[in-house]
């Protein structure tokens, strides 16, 4: 407070006690007043919600004298049941002291009841008094309360005639401190970026309620209902976020609000921190937001803390609870292996729970996928409609459970409670997953855009890199190599362009040598038979061809043909007297274990420490189904499900920071790790085992909702014997790869390669940094097309992949800048096919958007990749 501030409320202070000297001496009995009292009615009362007429200073509420009982009084506030006023005290204050009644104006009629609140503490209540009773005389202790609350409740009989004097009411401040001030009269916050807002309102019984998003209302009334983070055994009887286990074995949980803080990350970025406690045991919670501004991005997570007897089992913790508007739709993406993001269903939300999960321990997706859409007040298209993305950033098994009560709809997100009991010692904390919200008042594009750059930033390694083109083994030898053959395969991937070899699955293994699936997983060592000198010298032979080096890894995974499980049978994850399930005739290692997790780590760090390694491609090719560990205690088994993914974690942090320049790819049976937990340690992700063009279209089209197209793999296969200039155009929209033998390749074949990856490396640096624009979705039409935008729309690429015989009609790309000229050049035109018709020319970019440009592909299986340049 600047000193003529401080001066002013001085002055005002020893007028009020002036007037209230003057006061006593006319109408007795009031309470002292002294220099540093605050008449409440001095405060600006249009602040205070009243439930008739407008609450007055020193008056009753229809204008005349305060009088209760006869007496009269010449200061305090008048006002009318139901009612509500706060007060900013700094913690400042000393005491707070008044009068309070029905005013004769009501007759001798009206019951009501006065609550004195202190930072949602109840300090005093008046009980329900009626019209006939004097006034009831009280000072309360305001030391170090921040903010007081008075309400006046209708004393459950409705409000008529209830005529409520807070009569002589003052605030007793400490010397020389800021005055008191009004505040709304409900504490309400919010949690903002630039388009989006969440707003929690603190509830006169310190709960803290949240409006629903997408809804008009504000400052509704309060229900239990629209608890922000509700809890399980207090009153809450819908699906909650948090349920819990006390030390004593009390299954309920209440949480009250303690206050917020802020923190400045960057000029973009606040953190807020949203505390809480049980007032019965020492347990906290907080509720953390990290808003990112530009982006309309919201991270979630939730932190658990307790100091009780003994450890507490949390059986539920979500990691968001979002509270939503009615008539939301939602769209989730169902799929199984080769099949992933296929199937995306868009369904109203109705009264009732929807859950989307998975069980599977070791990742995320394979049938369900925890990232959604959810789109506000009716559908949404891709320029249209108030939508929000939710992506749970867990790599193991989750739940989003869709809880429509007919108000609103809840969206809980988090760890599946499924058989995942956690034990929380005293003094730990348990910190959720994060949730990722985005949102976008137009629409899916633009929702998209945002999340791609956040994810550039935040949720991926190197996001503002481009990557080099990759070519696989993996299709062209399958387990069925030796030095010589994949020597002889770098001298071609060299002359058609690419830059990276990856050697896949069978290079290890010695008493039970990897030459299929069935045996070696888990023996690191390079096989003899295959590679005598190890994998130096092939690495070393890749780079002196010019290419770049990479490899393939399962480290969390034994086939039980391996020494390593002749050595170590207690050491995977299985349930005792039950037969072992094997899935791809491989077992998980129990990474709760801390020799695993050293074995592994160790693994990690042999292979990658080989000279010349810059990349590898890490699997993980089963998930759990017989949940068991022989470390665990028999009652923490089921903890196994998150200590896992918690190691998993630790050793993907290690791996990403130990091998700063080695790129990862992700990879679980096609895409079972499609999810921002595990990716902010990894370059890109294996989308799927399923590589036919035909079903990569949708498929990229589905995951680039979440993730840039530069983090989802992309490689051209023989999957479906589809055109090779087909298969090029629909991979190198994503990061470019293959997985093809190019000895074999035709003439014609191999030349559409090699001009793909020359168009590719062209294109590259909008493909992975510019932005994406979905043009036409293959879902619902005879083609697919997409356009990205560099980062400052001086040049765009145009994809168009014809899925069945069409006429040829003009696509039209969007976002470029409408001012600019563009030249139209058709990269790598397929063989056989006639030039674009505009071929060369210019337009502007207003024109393009206008018009569009005829592309050259109309037949079923063709595809037209279209620069617009400078
Ligand atoms: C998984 C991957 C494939 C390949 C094999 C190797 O199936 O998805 O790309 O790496 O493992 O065994």
């Amino acid at each position: 407070m600047n000193f003529l501030i401080s001066l002013s409320i001085m002055r005002k202070r020893s007028f009020v006690s002036m007037v209230a000297i003057l006061g006593a001496v006319v109408f007795g009995l009031p309470t002292a007043i002294f220099a540093d009292t605050v008449w409440l009615s001095s405060l600006d009362l249009k602040l205070m919600t009243t439930g008739w007429g407008e609450a007055q200073a020193d008056r009753e509420i229809s204008g005349s004298p305060l009088q209760i009982n006869g007496t009269k009084f010449a200061h305090g506030i008048g006002t009318h049941a139901a009612s509500r006023m706060r007060v900013d005290l700094g913690g400042n204050a000393k005491s707070f002291h008044a009068r309070v009644g029905l005013d004769d104006s009501a007759h001798a009629k009206g019951s009501v009841e006065f609550i004195v609140i202190g930072d949602g503490k109840t300090l005093w209540k008046s009980g329900v008094m009626t019209g006939s009773q004097p006034a009831k005389n009280f000072s309360v202790d305001l030391s170090g309360v921040h903010a007081l609350s008075l309400i006046v409740t209708d004393g459950d009989d409705g409000s008529s005639d209830d005529h409520a004097d807070w009569a002589d009411a003052a605030i007793e401040m400490k010397d020389g401190v800021s005055a008191p001030v009004a505040l709304t009269p409900y504490e309400i916050f919010g949690i903002k970026t630039k388009g989006f807002q969440v707003n929690f309102q603190v509830g006169d019984d310190g709960r803290l309620y949240q409006l629903p998003v997408g809804g008009r209302d504000l400052n509704p009334k309060l229900r239990r209902d629209d608890e922000m983070y509700p809890q399980a055994g207090d009153g809450y009887v819908w699906e909650p976020a948090l349920e819990m286990i006390h030390a004593d074995g009390n299954t309920s949980t209440a949480l009250l609000y303690d206050g917020v803080t802020r923190t400045n990350e960057s000029a973009d970025r606040e953190l807020t921190r949203i505390r809480f406690h049980d007032p019965a045991y020492p347990c906290e919670v907080s509720v953390c937001f990290r808003a990112h501004r530009d982006e309309d991005l919201i991270e979630q997570w939730v932190e658990i803390r307790h100091q009780e007897s003994g450890a507490v089992m949390l059986k539920r913790m979500a990691s968001t609870s979002l509270l939503l508007t009615t008539n939301v739709y939602l769209t989730h993406f169902f799929g199984d292996w080769a099949s992933e993001m296929l199937s995306p269903i868009t369904e109203q939300l109705l009264p009732g729970t929807k859950v989307l999960d998975s069980k599977l321990g070791v990742r995320a997706t394979q049938f369900s996928n925890p990232s959604f859409l959810l789109s506000l007040n009716g559908k949404s298209t891709e320029t249209n409609g108030e939508v929000l993305a939710g992506s749970l950033a867990w790599s193991g098994s989750f739940q989003c459970a869709f809880d429509d009560n007919g108000r609103g709809v809840r969206a809980l997100c988090g760890i599946n409670p499924f058989d995942s009991d956690y034990r929380l010692k005293p003094r730990e904390t348990f910190t959720t997953p994060t949730m990722i919200w985005v949102w976008s008042g137009h629409g899916l594009g633009d929702l998209s855009r945002k999340f791609h750059r956040w994810a550039r930033d935040f949720g991926m390694r190197d996001g503002h890199k481009t990557r080099t083109v990759l070519l696989n083994n993996w299709e062209a030898t399958g387990f069925d190599f030796d030095f010589n053959r994949i020597a002889g395969l770098f001298a071609p991937a060299k002359e058609i362009g690419t830059e990276l070899f990856l050697l896949d699955d069978g290079w290890f293994g010695n008493k039970y040598p990897r030459v299929n699936d069935h045996a070696g997983l888990g023996d690191w060592q390079p096989n003899k038979k295959r590679l005598p000198d190890g994998l130096a010298p092939l690495a070393a032979a890749a780079v002196k061809e010019g290419l770049q080096f990479g490899i393939w890894m399962e480290p969390e995974m034994v086939n039980p043909k391996s020494e390593l499980f002749e050595k170590h049978p207690d050491w995977v994850i299985r349930q005792p007297k039950r037969e072992l399930e094997l899935q791809r005739n491989q077992l998980v290692l129990d990474l709760t274990r801390p020799a695993v997790q050293d074995f592994e780590w160790k693994t990690i760090q042999e292979i990658l420490s080989v000279p010349n390694i810059s990349y590898a491609k890490w699997d993980c090719n089963r998930y759990l189904t017989q949940p068991g560990s022989s470390y665990l205690a028999p009652d923490r088994q089921s903890e196994l499900w998150i200590d896992y993914t918690h190691a998993l974690y630790a050793l993907m942090e290690k791996t990403a920071k130990t091998f700063p320049n080695t790129e990862l790819m992700l990879c679980s049976g096609g895409g079972g790790r499609a999810d921002y937990g595990a990716l902010k340690y990894f370059q890109e992700f294996w989308p799927s085992d399923n590589t036919d063009p035909v079903s990569r279209v949708p498929m990229q089209w589905d995951y680039s909702y979440f993730f840039p197209p530069t983090a989802l793999a992309g490689h051209v296969t023989h999957w479906g014997n589809r055109p090779m200039h087909f298969a090029c155009s629909v991979a190198m929209s994503a990061r470019f790869g293959m997985d093809l033998d190019l000895n074999k390749l035709s003439a014609e074949d191999k030349a559409v390669c090699a001009g793909a990856i020359r168009a590719y490396k062209e294109i590259r640096d909008i493909t992975s940094l510019g932005d994406l624009y979905r043009l036409e979705d293959p879902h619902q039409n005879i083609r697919g097309a997409l356009n990205f935008v560099s980062p400052d729309q001086s040049r765009a690429v145009v994809f168009v992949f014809q899925l069945q015989d069409g006429q040829n009609v003009a696509v039209r790309p969007q976002g470029l800048d409408p001012a600019k000229r563009y030249k139209i050049t058709e990269l790598n035109p397929a063989p056989h096919r006639a030039a674009l018709g505009t071929e060369g020319k210019t337009f502007t970019g207003e024109e393009l958007m206008r018009d569009g440009i005829l592309p050259s592909c109309t037949k079923s299986l063709e595809a037209c990749v279209i620069e617009l340049g400078s």
